[in-house]
């Protein structure tokens, strides 16, 4: 036997808490289907990581010999492939509640017309971020004449259902120590261009605080004038931490640890979950492949609906969370959902 299959075997059970069965499903099939099953403005947050329109087909990396066939990117042309992404989307955005959001992670394959759809049913303005996510890049390692140069990053397209929703701004690792900056800001604020240790700001910028904050902040040490020009500078206290703009080079988006065919990396996720929804929310994911987002999504406490048209990642997934039924049949997957949905 490959020894590498039993090398992946082994790490499945990766959550300590007992799966009950108001806590999520998951839904074997076509999503289409099971999407349809779902009560509108039902779902808190939407990630989806479909195919891509790569077209390949994926297999479990560690099968070497043998190679079952996981799921197919392999499309007859882009219309199809864009038609099969509308009637998704239709559908995700019907069950999404009004306050709620989706995450569609693609890549430069058809990001632009995935783009143009999602405009098309969310609505431009409800449109809030591109995130580019990076990913383990498949070098190139030639350094002439090659036709383009390597891909660095996967795409993630972010839409609010309406202007109710709000983020968690994540933050990123930033140490920075004390350091002095200028007092002058840019901009005339009224009263805010005293005389302070002989100067005043120039012709249409301002003070930063008020003269007596100004004062205050002198005896305490934090106002000064620049020892070599003796313009007044403030004191900008330490940190570890800024906030993240929308390029994620921090973290890859992609992981190994269960050997499934495009394994989206977990802290990915778990970044996205806590930006966009809280402890007890539903979050849905119809293209759960090993079951990242909903790993994730039960490690946080919160519901998840999980689906997938291959069995075994259905099953991947079940032994990934610990007991939890796969189902398949249309009338249980509603009563499950009412149970999640409700509770
Ligand atoms: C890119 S993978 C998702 C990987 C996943 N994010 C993870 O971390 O493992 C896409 C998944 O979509 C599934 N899929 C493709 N077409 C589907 C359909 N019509 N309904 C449900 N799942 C589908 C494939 O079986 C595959 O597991």
């Amino acid at each position: 036997m490959n020894p590498n299959i039993l090398k992946h075997q082994k790490p499945l059970r990766d959550i300590k808490k007992m799966v009950k069965s108001d806590d999520g499903v998951i839904y074997h099939g076509d999503n289409l289907e099971g999407l349809k099953l779902i009560p509108s403005n039902s779902v808190d947050l939407i990630y989806l990581d479909p195919p891509f329109f790569s077209g390949r087909n994926y297999s479990k990396g560690f099968l070497e010999e043998g190679n079952k066939q996981e799921f197919s990117d392999n499309w007859e042309n882009l219309k199809d492939y864009l038609s099969f992404i509308k009637n998704r989307v239709e559908e995700l955005h019907r069950v999404i509640k009004e306050d709620g959001a989706l995450y569609f992670h693609c890549d430069w394959h058809a990001s632009h017309y995935i783009k143009i759809i999602l405009d098309n049913i969310f609505g431009y303005e409800n449109f809030r971020n591109e995130i580019c996510v990076k990913r383990i890049k498949k070098n190139v390692h030639e350094r002439v004449k090659v036709k383009k140069l390597n891909v660095g990053y996967d795409v993630i397209l972010f839409y609010a259902k309406s202007n109710k929703h709000s983020i968690n701004p994540p933050m990123k690792k930033d140490i920075k120590p004390d350091r002095w900056h200028s007092f002058e800001a840019s901009e005339i604020r009224n009263g805010m261009d005293y005389d302070l240790f002989g100067f005043k700001p120039k012709k249409g910028n301002h003070w930063r605080w008020s003269k007596e904050r100004a004062m205050k902040s002198i005896k305490e040490g934090i106002l000064r004038p620049n020892p070599r020009t003796g313009k007044p500078e403030y004191l900008i206290p330490a940190s570890s931490k800024s906030l993240l703009d929308n390029n994620w080079e921090d973290i890859t988006a992609y992981s190994f640890k269960f050997g499934y065919p495009t394994e989206k990396n977990e802290k990915l996720l778990d970044r996205i979950i806590k930006m966009s929804s809280k402890e007890g929310d539903v979050i849905l994911d119809p293209f759960c492949g090993c079951g990242t987002t909903i790993a994730s999504a039960f490690r946080k406490d919160r519901k998840f609906i999980g689906m997938d048209l291959s069995l075994s990642a259905c099953e991947l997934m079940q032994q990934r969370i610990g007991r939890i039924g796969i189902i398949k049949n249309s009338k249980l997957f509603s009563d499950r959902l009412q149970k999640v949905i409700i509770n």
